[in-house]
């Protein structure tokens, strides 16, 4: 056991200190300015990673827990501390990746708060398991596999905690079994729940085809949970991704509806969208400020989910180019461009680097909103568009940072940084950046 004092918090959700032998340690826990007593997990050459056993001196930022899971439950990271402080430290975090990953010192720059810090979440994964009351709806524990009971959770939408305890009640009463990954045996992985404030598309993934007392379900849930307004089976055989596979809809439209910069979407069960809707509204906001008279008349809308940036941002542009490899999401894009009469939209299903290395057109605006791995060394393909910004949307500080670099490298300019706090209560955080080319 050893006696740190915290330095500051870092990508990853960790807090930093330094130990007496002069390494850096990597804690679970704490806040800056914090005095722990730590024990050690693991050791290597150059730093060790340790658990927080007890806090001695609080920061005067740190408060009262607002749920009762916490920490042990891994939906939040940094929920004990002030809301002002979480967003200092996600700026932090975002400067720190650029000077370390890419060399890059950056100005100052804004990050904008979630006008919302709990319930936001318009999506919740909850981990079907066996608990003491049967089975149970919960997160998984913190750096961990194992699920814990996330009952009172405040970052799904208000009425997901009602209809999580709704399904519990259900399911309980049928045969379903959670589905266990170390025997194999059993059915239920998850429940899925998608909203928008007015109804739920709930969604039950299973590990094969099998969804014991269907009609039951769909019954009870009818009955008893009036606001799903569709329920979706999901048929899942992998287990280290939550949504994928085939999907039957139970009842209802097997879609939810959602409204973003006055344009209407539908989300199908396993697409990704934004998850936090009134800050997308505001990274929509900014991309439109920023573009003023530089932008021209055509975009690149690369990794372009269900049309998030090519439905909003691109009804100002004369031609909308639109890149995406799921199939779901390419098929709801289609949908999507439909239902706000934006029939001209070119959508490509296809992986973004083959089309990066295949298409040869121009194209004045591009925006690039990857998964976190981000888009790798190839990025410098882009340069070849002659497009004369860049909004480089990302949830992962560190990809992007590295990315950023390799587009400086190609002669574009960051004109400007901006991060969004879409995930209140975590480490996490969302920068655009915007880069500028003289053509
Ligand atoms: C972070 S999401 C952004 C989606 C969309 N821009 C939005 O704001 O809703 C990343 C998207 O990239 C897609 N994707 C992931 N890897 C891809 C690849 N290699 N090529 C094309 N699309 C990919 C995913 O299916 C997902 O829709």
């Amino acid at each position: 056991m050893e006696e740190l004092r915290i330095e500051k918090l870092i990508a990853g959700g960790f807090s930093l200190a330094r130990t007496a032998d002069g390494k850096v340690a990597l804690l679970d826990a704490g806040y800056p300015g914090e005095v722990v007593e730590a024990s050690k997990k693991k050791g290597r050459s150059d730093f060790h990673t340790m658990k927080v056993e007890r806090v001695l001196v609080p920061s005067n930022s740190r408060r009262e827990r607002l749920c009762r899971n916490f920490p042990v439950c891994g939906g939040c990271d940094w929920q004990t501390l002030d809301y002002s402080e979480q967003l200092f430290w996600k700026r932090e975090v975002i400067s720190e990746q650029f000077k370390r990953v890419g060399k890059i010192e950056l100005e100052d720059f804004e990050i904008v708060p979630s006008p919302r810090e709990t319930n936001y979440r318009l999506k919740m994964e909850y981990v079907c398991h066996g608990g003491k009351d049967g089975l149970s709806l919960g997160l998984y524990r913190r750096n961990s596999n194992s699920p814990v009971s996330c009952q009172g959770c405040v970052l799904g939408l208000k009425d997901f905690e009602k209809a999580r305890s709704g399904f519990e009640e259900i399911l309980r009463k049928t045969a379903i079994v959670p589905y266990n990954r170390v025997t194999g045996r059993g059915e239920l992985k998850h429940v899925i729940l998608r909203g928008n404030g007015r109804e739920i598309m709930a969604i039950l993934v299973t590990k094969g085809e099998c969804l014991p007392d269907e009609n039951r379900i769909v019954l009870e849930v009818r009955k008893k949970l009036p606001y799903v307004s569709t329920l979706v089976h999901l048929m899942n055989a992998n287990d280290r991704v939550v949504m994928r596979g085939v999907s039957r809809t139970l009842f209802g439209e097997g879609v939810i509806d959602q409204e973003l910069s006055g344009r209407k979407f539908e989300i199908p069960p396993v697409a990704f969208f934004q998850n936090n809707l009134e800050v997308t509204e505001s990274i929509v906001s900014h991309i439109f400020n920023e573009m003023k008279d530089t932008a021209g008349d055509s975009l690149l809308d690369l990794y372009s989910g269900i049309g998030t940036f090519s439905i909003t941002v691109g009804k100002k542009m004369g031609r909308v180019t639109a890149v995406e490899s799921n199939p779901v999401s390419v098929k709801a894009l289609k949908a999507n461009s439909n239902l706000n009469g934006m029939f001209g939209i070119e959508i490509v299903s296809s992986d973004v680097i083959e089309f990066l290395k295949s298409d040869q057109r121009h194209y004045s605006t591009i925006i690039l909103d990857p998964p976190r791995s981000g888009v790798g060394s190839e990025i410098g393909l882009l340069d070849k568009f002659g497009a004369s910004m860049v909004f480089y949307v990302s949830c992962d500080p560190t990809t992007l940072a590295r990315d950023t670099a390799k587009l400086r490298e190609s002669g574009y300019k960051i004109s400007s940084v901006k991060a969004f706090d879409m995930f209140p209560q975590t480490w996490h955080v969302e920068t655009v950046v915007c880069l500028v080319k003289k053509r």
